[in-house]
């Protein structure tokens, strides 16, 4: 019998719950004796783990959020750290980690990896930020999320005849706002990756304006910059009234869509076979609908790209 953890680490992304019950019904099918670790590497190095059963995991895989409870943990990073997370594992017995979270929480797992230990990633962010995945267990209940308050914001803007500018969550990557953008039918989007002049913007307003549009919609990512300061720019170059409106951790909750259960459900489960077949140093993922398994030391040496033919389309539909 093998004994398995799993932790999930990092922001929280809807579906993480899934993952958790597929890599534990997996493990339990395949006669592992599996443990849950506790807020991520901090509950590791601090021994907070509970023998999971059959149950334990009933009634998770549609709620948002991680019951395990996650943290970023700054002692893990340090060589202490991770002689203290180490040691838990060893006393434990555990000899395959399963660890669900973004670029840092995926790192943190290669560590344990260069360190003797089996530690596989499970991507699950909702910033949809690492290229060697198509998508993050996440980022589809946050563009759903997104589209369904862009819509409610359209409905007000378009009342008052104002520009409103959304700012979603990507410090680095602009997927959120690229994808929502596109689906909620935003005039200009403005992204960290691509440098997008307020002018610009400011020019594709008053050619709206003048054309007889009601409002303007546009969406940025945080990582581009402020929405309340761009609103105020907007509003002194065009005089046309603008809102900002910044959606922060509403896109971090909620119950994940179906897309994102399947996928959660898929990498929890191949992560264990993964475990189980002798293999370490891997992280899964979704590579033109298959599920891939790739090893962590490529898959962070990879610089997530943008969606250029997106980006393209998007701007050629809101002319
Ligand atoms: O999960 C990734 C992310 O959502 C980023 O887009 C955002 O900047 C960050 O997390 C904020 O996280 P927190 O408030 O938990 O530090």
């Amino acid at each position: 019998m093998k004994t398995i953890g799993v932790l999930t680490s990092g922001g929280d992304a809807p579906g993480m719950n899934a993952a958790i019950r597929a890599v534990v019904r997996n493990g339990i099918y395949n006669n592992c004796k599996v443990y849950g670790i506790e807020q991520g590497y901090e509950g590791l190095i601090n021994a907070r783990l509970k023998e999971m059963t059959l149950s334990s995991v009933a009634d998770i895989i549609h709620r948002g959020g991680t019951f395990l409870r996650t943290a970023r943990s700054e002692e893990f990073r340090t060589e202490n750290g991770l002689k203290k997370a180490k040691n838990v594992l060893d006393v434990f017995g555990i000899e395959g980690l399963v660890v669900i979270g973004g670029d840092g929480s995926i790192a943190g797992a290669q560590r344990l990896n260069e360190n003797g230990i089996t530690a596989i990633g499970v991507p699950g962010t909702i910033d949809n930020d690492l290229e060697y995945t198509d998508h993050s267990i996440g980022f589809d209940t946050a563009i759903n999320t997104v589209v369904e308050a862009i819509s409610k914001i359209r409905d007000t803007s378009s009342s008052h005849g104002r520009v409103n500018i959304v700012e979603v969550m990507g410090r680095h990557c602009g997927d959120i706002a690229l994808y929502c953008g596109l689906a909620g039918g935003a005039e200009s989007i403005i992204l960290p990756e691509i440098p997008n002049s307020v002018d610009s913007v400011c020019q594709k307003i008053i050619r709206g304006k003048n054309r007889g549009k009601l409002h303007s919609l546009i969406l940025m990512a945080e990582g581009a910059g402020s929405a309340v300061e761009i609103a105020k720019e907007i509003e002194e170059k065009t005089s046309m009234e603008t809102r900002a409106t910044i959606l922060g951790h509403i896109q971090r909750g909620g119950n994940p869509t179906a897309f994102d259960r399947i996928l959660a459900s898929k990498l929890g489960a191949k992560a264990v076979d993964l475990i189980l077949e002798g293999k370490k140093g891997l992280t899964v993922g979704m590579k033109c609908n298959e599920i891939v398994a790739i090893e962590i030391e490529k898959a962070l040496a990879m610089k997530k790209k943008l969606d250029m033919e997106t980006y393209d389309l998007a701007g050629i539909l809101s002319i």
